[in-house]
């Protein structure tokens, strides 16, 4: 039987087909559609056959779609009013509350507690950065990082893509990956160095990671609007986009067009959050910073995206380049102190300076006794 290759395979086929195996394995990986949650559109309240269809036709084909969608989105395609649009998605949400995906409107603060103990954390492969994180990159919450040309955003990237294979116990997600590269610069074969480095099997973490390469904004817009039916296929943890902002950066760039940039970006921003936190992965994503003409004190580059993105990220780290070695800062989170360390970049990935020292150390003098 010749499987059907949905919209993401074919672009994984693109980006992969110097890969034959790697391929064949992503849409081995899950080619189901079976949601983890046994929930049907029909069974929304006010649901019937006739919207049902409207809304499959729209490829909103779960419960889960439909209640990650924005009214306005929802409103366009299936040709409704925004009120309508808003009641679907709100009582796709009461669903998902009365089986316990979601949470209740108010829960106390010591069930909120238990859940956040659900979360998972994944380590970034450096300790000092796992300790600024205060664990690690966490589910629930979009991560992001930022910082200049070569300040280690796509390393660290990288890097969690082949941790977040390893099992829960080696602070791994024991999951596959998404990697939305709108830069180019995703590379298989640095993954591979950085697996072999860290003594974790190659060819398990390459095979765990499908890279969809995205080439303008619209793309982008379409692969987020279908993101949970990715996650939901691939068994994803953590979806990497690297980077949030490139291409609507350079596609909206004059004043004019500002406003609706942001609003775009404002929509992707909101159905990252709620994907974040209705399946709980953790999502990282990488921007870039712009200079702010207006500082007088301190650091004269603040992260690229304005209020739009600073609002949409539940932490954002700084990262600044200081001679071979990084530094991060916590920039905004909601209970993390904004403390910063030092980390470096070597060929395990992202990596701790103390570490790659002694390994040195250990080699040159391996060297003097053989
Ligand atoms: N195999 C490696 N071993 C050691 N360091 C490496 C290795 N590969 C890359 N690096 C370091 O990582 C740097 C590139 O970092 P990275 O690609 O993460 O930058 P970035 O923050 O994503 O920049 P951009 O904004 O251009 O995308 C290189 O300049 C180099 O210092
Ligand atoms: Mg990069």
């Amino acid at each position: 039987m010749v499987e059907k290759k949905s919209h993401i395979e074919n672009e994984f086929d693109d980006n992969n087909n110097n890969n034959e195996d790697v391929n064949e394995d992503i849409i081995r990986m899950n080619p189901s559609t079976e949601s983890p949650i046994d929930l049907e559109i029909q069974d929304i309240e006010g649901i019937g056959p006739t919207t049902a269809k409207k809304l499959k036709d729209a490829g909103i084909i779960s419960v889960m779609d439909l209640a990650v969608t924005s009214a306005d989105e929802l409103a366009v395609e299936i040709n409704a009013s925004k009120d309508s649009a808003a009641a679907f998605i709100m009582a796709a949400q009461k669903l998902l509350r009365d089986s316990n995906v979601l949470e209740k409107e108010f829960i106390t603060a010591d069930a909120a507690l238990e859940k956040r103990r659900s979360m998972l954390r994944c380590s970034t492969g450096s300790k000092v950065l796992d300790e600024l994180l205060l664990g690690g990159i966490e589910t629930q919450a979009v991560t992001e990082f930022y910082g200049e040309f070569g300040s280690g955003k796509s390393q660290i990237c990288h890097t969690l893509c082949a941790i977040a294979r390893q099992p829960i116990e080696a602070s791994g997600l024991d999951s596959n990956v998404i990697y939305i590269d709108t830069e180019g610069t995703f590379r298989p074969e640095r993954l591979n160095q950085i697996a072999r480095a860290r003594n974790f099997d190659p060819m398990h973490v390459l095979k765990s990671v499908a890279v969809c390469k995205v080439y303008n904004s619209s793309h982008l817009e379409l692969i987020i609007k279908d993101l949970g039916k990715y996650i939901n296929d691939f068994k994803a943890k953590l979806v990497i986009i690297d980077s949030i902002i490139s291409l609507h950066r350079a596609e909206f760039s004059g004043r004019g067009t500002l406003a609706d940039r942001q609003q775009r970006l404002n929509s992707i921003l909101h159905k990252l959050i709620r994907l974040s936190e209705i399946y709980n992965i953790a999502i990282v994503i990488t921007n870039q910073v712009q200079s702010s003409p207006d500082t007088f004190f301190g650091d004269p580059t603040k992260a690229a995206g304005g209020n739009v993105l600073g609002h949409a990220s539940t932490y954002r780290i700084y990262l600044r380049k200081s001679g071979e070695n990084r530094i991060a800062k916590m920039i905004d989170s909601p209970y993390h102190p904004y403390s910063d360390v030092r980390f470096t970049v070597s060929e395990k990935g992202s990596d701790d300076i103390e570490d790659v020292k002694k390994n040195n150390k250990k080699t040159s003098k391996d060297e003097i006794f053989e």
